[in-house]
């Protein structure tokens, strides 16, 4: 009887291990696959592996998603493009050791698609990266550099000579496949978002601290933020400093980025910082050469020494035309001076030019030789890199705090007038 107790214990217990282990691995190796109804768990239980259906869908995806708190919330997912329609699904890898997804008839719906790897293992981490590594356990392949709508701690925004790292909107809360809306780094260190190739919000370029249109932005008690720069690459990223809060950024359908954050799973996750937030920052709101200051009555005006182009219009609140200067440039010929406007979001930098390493001095020089240079600025965070605008100067708005300055390019003959 009581041995009889102890071998029951026993198995109970050794079926309990067997159960939470095949639960609770978090790697494939090319003897174990992962079915249907399985998943991955991260060793620390924060990320899981899985498939699901968004809510209102019942197509079935390979998603990441927390653990452990209870809402359901993916931040990755595989086949965005290709549900499985057909059960049960099999996720294995392949003979030439790719990450590989079949459907119940063994067609496959994704795959990693990396060269041959030897010795494959496929790895859920702790910080929600899916790793393919080989025998040396070189890293093949990793989920964070495909990036679905989700940013999180320790992702990159940005791109080196191989990849473009990008979010891309889900169509619908039902359907995570990419939706119109993409966001990424171009320019001067700025981010982007658009609505297929229009570009709809921009966030200002990298100022050291964070981004120039983003007066709130400073890595503070919950975040930093960085902005990393070498040959190889160039990207935006996040960490969490305080570990026992969780926090993401999402790119919605409707191209606005969430911020959100989670101190405890008993509240959920809490809407803490979004873009866009107001009028002004729609992009080229005001035009060419308009500033953009949702606290004036007309919202929209002209740089100084530049009047409405179509007055008519701009009276009726339609800026789209923007601004015309009043005073034709000298150029080549002499006459021609800058003037200092503070406070700014500084304009689109698609066509802006960058010189490392030059004084304000040797900035503002150079943009006078040349007659596109419309304006210059100087960042002395960075060892003074000299940016100059060719062009129109599109998609300024004015802060009352923060910002940055702008010299702006002007008949000298206006330089003196205090209107
Ligand atoms: C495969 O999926 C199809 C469509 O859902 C279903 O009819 C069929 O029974 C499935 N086959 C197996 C072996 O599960
Ligand atoms: C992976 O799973 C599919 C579907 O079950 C199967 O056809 C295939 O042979 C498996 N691949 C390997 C290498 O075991
Ligand atoms: C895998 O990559 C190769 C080369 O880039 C491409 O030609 C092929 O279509 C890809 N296969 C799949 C299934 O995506
Ligand atoms: C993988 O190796 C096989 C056998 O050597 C070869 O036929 C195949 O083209 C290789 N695939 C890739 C993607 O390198
Ligand atoms: C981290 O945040 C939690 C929740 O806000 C707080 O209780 C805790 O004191 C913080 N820890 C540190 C080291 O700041
Ligand atoms: C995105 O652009 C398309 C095409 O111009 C337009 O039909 C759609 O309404 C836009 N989406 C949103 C959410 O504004
Ligand atoms: C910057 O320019 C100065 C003067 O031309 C030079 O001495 C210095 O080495 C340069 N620094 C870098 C980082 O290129
Ligand atoms: C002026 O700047 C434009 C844009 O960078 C450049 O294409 C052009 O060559 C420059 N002209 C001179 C004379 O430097
Ligand atoms: C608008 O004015 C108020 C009060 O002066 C100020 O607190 C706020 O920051 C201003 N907003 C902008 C966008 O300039």
């Amino acid at each position: 009887m009581g041995k009889f107790r102890i071998l029951a214990t026993f198995l109970c217990l050794s079926f309990f291990n067997l159960f939470s282990a095949s639960n609770g691995r978090d790697i494939i190796t090319p003897d174990q696959a992962m079915e249907n109804g399985e998943a991955l768990v991260s060793a620390g239980g924060t990320f899981k592996l899985g498939f699901f259906s968004p809510s209102g869908s019942t197509n079935r995806y390979l998603g990441i998603w927390y653990n452990n708190i209870p809402m359901q919330t993916v931040v990755w997912v595989a086949n965005r493009n290709s549900p499985v329609t057909n059960f049960p699904a099999v996720l294995n890898l392949t003979a030439d050791g790719n990450l590989a997804l079949h459907d119940n008839t063994s067609n496959v719906i994704w795959l990693t698609n990396t060269s041959n790897v030897s010795d494959p293992t496929v790895q859920l981490l702790d910080s929600g990266n899916l790793v393919l590594t080989d025998n040396s356990r070189r890293l093949v392949w990793q989920s964070f550099d495909y990036p679905s709508d989700t940013f999180l701690p320790g992702m990159k925004l940005g791109f080196n000579q191989h990849l473009d790292w990008h979010l891309t909107s889900w169509t619908s809360p039902s359907d995570p496949s990419p939706g119109t809306y993409s966001s990424k780094i171009y320019g001067y260190r700025e981010i982007g978002i658009w609505n297929l190739t229009i570009l709809k919000y921009r966030s200002g370029p990298w100022n050291g601290h964070g981004f120039n249109g983003f007066t709130d932005m400073k890595s503070a008690e919950f975040f930093s933020f960085r902005f990393f720069i070498n040959q190889e690459e160039e990207y935006y990223t996040f960490e969490i400093i305080n570990k026992s809060i969780l926090s993401r950024v999402v790119l919605n359908q409707f191209g606005v980025v969430q911020r959100s954050v989670l101190l405890d799973p008993i509240h959920g996750w809490k809407l803490y910082w979004w873009f866009p937030m107001d009028q002004c920052d729609e992009y080229a709101e005001c035009g060419a050469f308009g500033v953009c200051n949702t606290n004036d009555s007309s919202v929209c005006k002209c740089l100084r020494g530049f009047v409405p182009k179509s007055p008519e219009d701009w009276a009726l609140r339609d800026f789209s035309d923007g601004c015309v200067r009043r005073t034709a440039l000298h150029c080549g010929r002499g006459g021609d001076g800058f003037l200092k406007v503070t406070g700014l979001k500084l304009p689109d930098t698609s066509n802006a030019m960058v010189d490392r390493n030059m004084s304000l001095d040797d900035c503002r020089d150079r943009c006078l030789k040349n007659c596109s240079c419309m304006a210059f600025n100087s960042f002395s965070e960075d060892g003074s890199a000299c940016l100059t605008w060719h062009g129109d100067l599109i998609d300024i708005r004015e802060f009352t705090e923060g910002g940055q300055d702008l010299y702006v390019r002007l008949a000298s003959s206006e330089l003196g007038m205090s209107t």
